[in-house]
């Protein structure tokens, strides 16, 4: 069983992830740490609550994180505006945040980890503030984290917050060049890859149908997003993002992976423009791959398979 913490942005996405995570075996979630992101830090702290209560998973710890990035101004994602998650969609919760911040628990699991000799697994689904502040506590924490799936980045794709950049990478690039450059393993999931797999109509029925009221919340948190962008996406449908790197660590034998040394930029007119190099000495020794091609329709039956696991709860 691996262990992993998921750090996010909750996001609708975000719940997914978190939902196939709680709904897999081969996991153990550790704990739910947050950043701002789509929405500001008390925000997703509180979905993530929502979120762990609506997968009957009140048990799971959730640690509020970062308010803002390290360096540039902040912003949020787009649907901003949904905030936390309307309680007449996902139910409202006595679950709250435990006190201590995040980075503080992803930094004490690491020693854990590298004491225990048990690696960890860092899913990040949101920008990657929390963890590069975590990397520079001391070495133990990096020793501790064995790799790291993150959604974020695009390469051939455009980006989605804004022409250049894709919305992790841009809300906080300063903090996505420390992780990159930390020598620590990484398995990136860009929007070339995430756009490849849509949500249809279709999935939205069979969630609503079989998977309990979490399949309903998740469908209905769907519906209200910006699902109709056919001349961006190509067919009716819209993205789903977040589940990649927890359906990584579940069936990488979907995933197309390649090595890269991959690179952040952070100059004023390109900020969190993401740049990969899959040639040469630096992709072969460096410790970073990129997902570049999923199997689309293993991935939304893995999807809805595991997400049938809440049809009773
Ligand atoms: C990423 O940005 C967020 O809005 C989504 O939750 C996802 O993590 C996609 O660019
Ligand atoms: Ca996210």
């Amino acid at each position: 069983m691996t262990a992993i913490i998921m750090d996010a942005d909750p996001g609708v996405d975000d719940l997914a992830a978190i939902l196939l995570a709680l709904a897999s075996p081969e996991l153990s979630v550790l704990g739910v740490t947050t950043v701002a992101g789509n929405v500001p830090v008390e925000a997703s702290a509180a979905n993530a609550c929502k979120a762990l209560a609506l997968a009957g998973r009140k048990d799971v710890p959730v640690f509020a994180g970062c308010s803002r990035p390290l360096v540039r101004a902040q912003i949020f994602g787009k649907h901003a505006y949904l905030g936390a998650f309307p309680d007449h969609v996902v139910p409202a919760t006595d679950k709250r945040p435990e006190p201590a911040h995040a980075v503080s628990f992803i930094a004490d699991a690491a020693r854990q980890a590298v004491a225990s000799g048990t690696p960890l697994t860092i899913c990040a689904t949101g920008p990657l503030t929390n963890l590069a502040m975590a990397l520079t506590l001391d070495e133990n924490v990096k020793a501790g984290i064995a790799r790291i799936v993150i959604m974020g980045g695009a390469f051939t794709a455009l980006g989605n917050r804004a022409p250049w950049a894709e919305m992790n990478m841009l809300a906080d690039p300063h903090a996505a060049h420390a992780v990159l450059a930390s020598g620590v393993p990484v398995s990136l999931f860009p929007l070339d890859v995430t756009l490849q797999a849509l949500v249809e109509d279709s999935h939205l029925q069979r969630m609503r149908e079989g998977a309990g009221r979490a399949g309903r919340a998740l469908a209905d948190l769907f519906q209200l997003s910006d699902r109709s962008d056919i001349d961006r996406y190509g067919r009716p449908g819209g993205p789903i993002h977040d589940i990649m790197p927890v359906a990584f660590l579940l069936a990488p034998e979907l995933f197309e992976m390649r090595h890269a040394a991959i690179g952040v930029e952070t100059g004023d007119h390109t900020m969190g423009h993401t740049y990969a190099d899959f040639s040469g000495e630096a992709a072969a020794a460096g410790s970073a791959e990129i997902a570049r091609r999923v199997d689309d329709q293993a991935l939304l039956s893995l999807l809805l398979d595991r997400l049938e696991t809440y049809a009773s709860k």
